[in-house]
């Protein structure tokens, strides 16, 4: 059991996933589409042919990458698989030379474990606010932010 990059047969069990989380408020749903048109910044755990976790690392800018749609399943959770998938998600963003990523996330405290540390949202580039507009929260934002900085070559 180890993250690898997310096929496209993957996609209705990952949103099936999300989605399942998002109803209790937990993540941001998302479409079939969003994450086809996605599908490039996903990754997976399997077991067999079932996902039981998956992750997006999505980038923003020259410098900027965002952590997104982090999700094990429940009898999943506690195992090592979040962090097995953050930590493929770092490895990529150092591989692309991206020095910055951040998280919103309403788990703080699983993200610190991860080495990340919170930063104020007003820090966070306006152009990270894209989708929030889609959110049942919006403007009243009460997820946390955080960051982790990557030594990065030129
Ligand atoms: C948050 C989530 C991804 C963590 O995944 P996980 O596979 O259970 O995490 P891991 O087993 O890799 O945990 C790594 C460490 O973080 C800790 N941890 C896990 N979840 C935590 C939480 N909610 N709060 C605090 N610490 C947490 C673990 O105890 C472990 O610490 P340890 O090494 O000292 O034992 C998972 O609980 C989940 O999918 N939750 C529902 C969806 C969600 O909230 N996603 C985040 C949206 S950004």
């Amino acid at each position: 059991m180890k993250p690898e990059k997310a096929r496209i047969s993957n996609v209705p069990q990952m949103q099936q996933l999300i989605n399942s989380f998002a109803g209790k408020g937990e993540m941001l749903a998302r479409s079939l589409s969003e994450i086809y048109e996605n599908i490039r910044d996903y990754f997976v755990v399997r077991q067999g042919e079932r996902v039981i976790a998956c992750v997006a690392l999505h980038v923003n800018w020259s410098d900027l990458a965002e952590i997104k749609s982090l999700v094990v399943t429940e009898e999943s959770q506690r195992q090592g698989v979040g962090v097995q998938l953050v930590e493929a998600c770092l490895k990529e963003a150092k591989e692309l030379g991206i020095p910055t990523i951040f998280c919103l996330t309403y788990k703080p405290a699983f993200f610190e474990k991860c080495g990340f540390s919170q930063v104020d949202k007003a820090e966070l580039p306006h152009k990270v606010w894209g989708e929030c507009y889609r959110c049942p929260k919006f403007p009243n934002c009460d997820e946390v932010a955080l960051i982790y900085h990557l030594e990065v070559g030129a």
